[in-house]
């Protein structure tokens, strides 16, 4: 039997029970203790937090992530590190009430209920749950990858009041465990799953006040159709701008769909754009697009999701355009070697 410590989060006095095996931020989000995080793998730093008292395993805890000299000053990823003692830590991101509502992590079992071809590559998976799951619009779940031991994530692209139907887009890597050798491969309707969530801080939740702009590239169109879904439902902002990048006409997905939705809310607009094949619509780059819709993004704010050179291009067009750093989300790609 695998030993517990207790972990103390500091500034919340909150002790949680932790396997010798599990990482604090797992236990924690399992306990309903939200703790700042977004990739879970080590790769983005969200989940730094102060080891104040007892020693912690980093086990492979990227240098780039986390540097020599902050394990000496006694950091660590909540989201990697697991106890050798009772620990008190310090997260070093915001983890106290930020309005947002958070719901704990769970293990879920599932039944594939939809698997489809809607763009080039790329799979719409929608599984029907055994028990309903409560999430953010912009959060993701991980798949547990059959055989493999392994999971990946997905962003869940259904509205959360669906708790119980999860809407994924999947892009195919070659040779990708979960795309290539699952999903693409041997999944079929009916198939039992295994996923776990919610993850993720990446959300639109609370009502603001200013006009939000969403970009997405490839299937990171599918958080912001999440998002999108809820924000017209529950009118979070006064307007909303989605701008979909993809390189040909076969690379864009769900496009009536948003067309419709257009058509319903005055309030919202939908640019779908090719960088490489010529159409009736926008052309070139998604992000030089945004940069010849708006003069001035001033008091807006930014939802990205996609691969991180997009995002980098979009956050610094938005910039360009003097929107403030602090209304720039973004969500980029998990860095998984074979996805
Ligand atoms: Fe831990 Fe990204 S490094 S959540």
């Amino acid at each position: 039997m695998s030993e517990k410590y207790s972990v103390r989060i500091q500034g919340k006095n909150a002790d949680i029970a932790v396997e010798e095996n599990q990482s604090i931020l797992d236990a924690a989000l399992r306990a309903n203790e939200w703790l700042p995080h977004s990739c879970t793998q080590g790769t983005c730093g969200t989940c730094k937090l102060k080891v104040l008292c007892g020693e912690v395993d980093h086990h492979q805890s990227p240098e780039y992530t986390l540097t020599a000299e902050e394990r000496a000053d006694g950091l660590a990823l909540g989201c990697i590190a697991t106890p050798r003692s009772n620990l008190t830590v310090e997260p070093l991101g915001n983890a106290g009430d930020d309005g947002v509502p958070h719901y704990p992590l769970r293990d879920y079992e599932g039944t594939v209920v939809v698997l489809e071809d809607i763009a080039a590559n790329t799979r719409r998976l929608v599984v029907e749950l055994d028990t309903p799951m409560a999430f953010n619009a912009g959060q993701y779940a991980e798949l547990l990858v059959p055989e493999h031991g392994v999971a990946r994530q997905y962003s869940m692209a259904n509205p959360p009041t669906e708790t119980r139907r999860l809407e994924f887009h999947v892009k195919l890597t070659v040779g990708g465990l979960s795309t290539d050798g699952w999903i693409f491969s041997s999944m079929v309707v009916g198939e039992r799953i295994s996923l776990r969530g919610p993850l993720g801080q990446f959300n639109l939740v609370n009502k603001q006040d200013e006009p939000a702009i969403l970009i997405g590239g490839g299937t990171g169109l599918a958080p912001l159709k999440s998002i999108v879904q809820q924000a017209l439902a529950e009118d979070l902002v006064p307007e909303l701008f989605l701008y979909h990048g993809g390189r040909r006409r076969e690379d864009l997905y769900d496009v009536e769909y948003f067309r419709e939705l257009e058509r319903r809310y005055l309030h919202f607009h939908y640019r779908p754009a090719l960088s490489e094949e010529q159409w009736d619509g926008a052309m070139g780059l998604v992000t030089d697009v945004v940069i010849g819709d708006f003069s001035s993004c001033k008091g807006m704010s930014a939802y990205l999701c996609g691969p991180p050179a997009m995002v980098e291009a979009a956050v610094k067009a938005l910039k360009r355009r003097r929107m403030a750093p602090r209304l720039i989300f973004r969500e980029e790609f998990a860095i998984t070697p074979a996805a």
